[in-house]
């Protein structure tokens, strides 16, 4: 494990203090941190991330004895959640308090989106900081998650104070988002911790909400893209679809399994072993797909289950509309 020392920790927490930006590794995804408390850093935090203006960040905490500090109720349904799966990649949103400023000027939910990241380096930072950071991936609107350090550097070089380096991401895709807001909870976002898992605590269905009624980025079509063409095919489509393609593109294949006879010109960018591997390594393979500058990346998602159906979730926003078979 990738450990930056105390005196990073601490120089980082400063940064903050100071309403700088500090990229941050999660067991998700890399964060851009600044003071949620700051609306000065809240604002550079979107100028360098590009971000428009409503759309709310995540705000991290150190531990859900803080949950009490952001909001102003906190449902029984998401104690439960906050106890069994924090730290960890869950978010919540919740009714914000009173005092917390709007994520940015024209974001005027009356909600909060947290999370307790269970990654040693981001609850280092969070401890020694004290307060809340706010954090959207640290890459520029509308390009993939970094799950690296260096992915951050590239992407942002230098827009940003200090880059703690955790080695790469354990889970690889965003947090699971649980919108306690309305009456009943749903799920605005599949992601690290399945769905299954947030229905057996609370004994009931938990249904997923992507009526786009909510401003999350996460939810457009196109947000979680490479610039390669991404297209979804089914096992038993992807030796004839690479074929097809292949005569004229340069074709990669990202699949659990490989077909025996694949085209010798078509680049194999992954092969995941398991659900959890596939989540682990899809941004990667997503960025390796652009360095190999291929014009399309046929994806075989993995089976729906768990994790598996939040990877399948990725898959298709980054296909968009251009989904075969
Ligand atoms: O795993 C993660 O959640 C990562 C790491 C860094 O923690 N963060 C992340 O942040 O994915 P970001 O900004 O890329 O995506 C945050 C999502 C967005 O879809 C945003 O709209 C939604 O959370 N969100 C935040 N606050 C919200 C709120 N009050 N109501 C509804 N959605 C909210
Ligand atoms: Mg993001």
């Amino acid at each position: 494990m990738t450990m930056p020392g105390a005196d990073a920790i601490t120089r980082a927490a400063d940064a903050l203090r100071r309403g700088e930006l500090v990229a941050f590794p999660t067991e998700t995804v890399y964060g851009l941190g600044a003071d949620a408390a700051s609306r000065d850093a809240l604002r550079r935090l979107y100028a360098v991330k590009r971000r428009p203006l409503d759309h709310p960040v995540i705000v991290h905490l150190a531990s859900a004895g803080q949950l009490g500090d952001w909001t102003s109720s906190v449902p029984s349904g998401a104690q439960r959640l906050a106890a069994a799966l924090w730290p960890g990649p869950l978010t919540m949103v919740l009714p914000r308090a009173a005092w917390v400023p709007d994520a940015a000027d024209s974001s005027k939910l009356p909600t909060i989106g947290l999370r307790v990241p269970d990654q040693p380096v981001a609850l280092a930072l969070l401890r020694e900081f004290g307060g809340g950071v706010a954090a959207p991936s640290a890459n520029r609107f509308g390009r993939v998650s970094p799950t690296t350090a260096d992915d951050v550097r590239t992407d942002l070089g230098d827009d940003v104070a200090e880059v703690l380096d955790g080695g790469p991401c354990r889970v690889g895709i965003e947090s699971t988002i649980v919108d306690w807001s309305t009456d009943a909870p749903s799920i605005l976002r599949l992601g690290g911790v399945p769905r299954e898992t947030i229905e057996e605590l609370l004994g009931c269905a938990v249904p997923v909400r992507d009526d786009g009624s909510v401003r999350a980025p996460g939810t457009l079509a196109s947000h979680y893209a490479p610039a390669t063409r991404v297209e979804v095919v089914a096992g038993g489509d992807l030796r004839a679809r690479a074929r097809e393609l292949s005569t004229c593109a340069r074709v990669g294949v990202i699949a659990p399994e490989l077909p025996a006879d694949l085209p010798s010109s078509v680049v194999v960018v992954g092969v995941p072993v398991d659900a959890d591997d596939y989540a682990h390594s899809l941004y990667r393979l997503f960025r390796i797909a652009d360095d190999e500058r291929l014009d399309v990346v046929l994806a075989v998602p993995p089976p729906g289950k768990g994790i598996g159906a939040a990877v399948a979730d990725r898959l298709r926003r980054a296909a968009g509309s251009r989904t075969w078979a």
